[in-house]
């Protein structure tokens, strides 16, 4: 595979969930334009729903499109390619906005390329902009979000081995039913780490699901049925507030003690093979301070850099699918107009 120069600048689109995006990037993946546009239409359902996600994607995304372009100051003709996320996600979701960049494409005769979300996670840390330069292949990715728990060795666009990953909840998933249990709005990750931020993480012993097992795999239903089963023990509607923030603090630490533990696990694999290099964390959960600061001292101890994105770019967003368009157009790779948006799309069936 060779390293092609890029005609113009990329356009990126995100739909896969509930975030709306458009990103425009130039080239060398100088961010020219973006917005993120979180869907609000869900938060009474304490939950994504699948139709309402595809409904608002479709009202919000073409008239982002068009503003990103226009502050961007790009023409379409100009563009020299438009990627789209193309999966895993909603499928209602995947069809608007892969539909909306092949539109865009025929209409402009531009190269589509159909985007794993996943992998737009993975190579955020390669941006320019996030360490200089970005990060060079290969490193150790963990991704933790709502959907998603794994750790994988990142060796090239397309080459990715997982090491471990979650036999259960993603990390995302137990912030988020842990929030619910709270009683705090949705998501319910930045709301139990506001919480927590006024609680004693030692007041309550809660469970740390795999804690120093072998092999880097997560599990979070148990620390889960834990908090709610300490949640049960008060009367309904009497759990007092700083008791709330101290169930938060536990459980957030619990959280922490776990990843740190895994993710060092995940980097002695890992070191066996390519020796200590860089830990990358992505997804909406690598937002969470206390999980940063457990990361930070499990890759000091072990040698290796921590690279965090800065938060914008870890939650989903369009400046990373625009950026995954430019690594791939840089190797040649797109892909046909006919191409299908996959609701399940695993990182490993990636290799071109
Ligand atoms: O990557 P993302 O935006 O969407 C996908 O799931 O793909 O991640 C969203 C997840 C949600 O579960 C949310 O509760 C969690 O990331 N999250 C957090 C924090 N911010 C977002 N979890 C813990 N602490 C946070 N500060
Ligand atoms: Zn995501």
């Amino acid at each position: 595979m060779v390293d092609k120069p890029i005609p113009g600048a990329v356009l990126g689109i995100e739909s896969s969930c509930d975030e709306t995006a458009a990103a425009v990037l130039a080239p060398d993946g100088r961010v020219l334009a973006e917005a993120v546009l979180s869907q609000q239409e869900h938060a009474a359902f304490g939950g994504v729903v699948p139709e309402i996600a595809a409904r608002a994607h479709l009202a919000h995304l073409p008239g982002l499109v068009a503003a990103v372009m226009q502050r961007s100051g790009t023409d379409f003709a100009a563009l020299g390619g438009v990627a789209a996320t193309s999966g895993p996600g909603l499928i209602g979701g995947l069809i608007v906005g892969a539909g909306l960049a092949k539109g865009v494409a025929i209409a402009h005769h531009l190269p589509f390329i159909a985007v794993n979300h996943l992998e737009a996670h993975a190579l955020t840390a390669r941006l320019p902009g996030v360490v200089s330069g970005g990060v060079a292949f290969p490193y150790l990715l963990l991704l933790v979000s709502g959907g998603h728990c794994q750790c994988v060795s990142v060796e090239g666009v397309g080459t990715y081995a997982r090491l471990g990953g979650t036999i259960d909840d993603a990390v995302g998933e137990a912030f988020d039913k842990v929030g619910k249990l709270l009683g705090l709005g949705w998501p319910g990750g930045p709301a139990v780490e506001r919480l927590a931020a006024r609680g004693d993480p030692q007041r309550f012993a809660l469970p740390r699901p795999l804690f120093g097992r072998p092999g880097c795999d997560f599990s979070f239903s148990g620390l889960k049925t834990a908090v709610a089963q300490l949640v049960v023990s008060y009367p309904p509607g009497a759990l007092p507030g700083q008791d709330a923030a101290d169930i938060a603090a536990s459980f957030q630490a619990a959280v922490a003690a776990v990843m740190a533990d895994r993710a060092g696990r995940a980097m002695d694999l890992f070191a066996a093979q390519h020796g200590p290099r860089t830990l990358v964390v992505a997804g909406g959960v690598a937002a969470n301070g206390a999980i940063r600061v457990a990361l930070t001292a499990a890759c000091a101890a072990r040698g290796f850099a921590f690279v965090a994105p800065p938060l914008r770019l870890c939650g989903d967003n369009a400046v990373m699918v625009a950026w995954t368009g430019i690594e791939r157009l840089r190797l040649g790779l797109t892909d046909p107009l006919g191409h299908a948006p996959r609701p399940r799309w695993p990182l490993d069936e990636m290799a071109a």
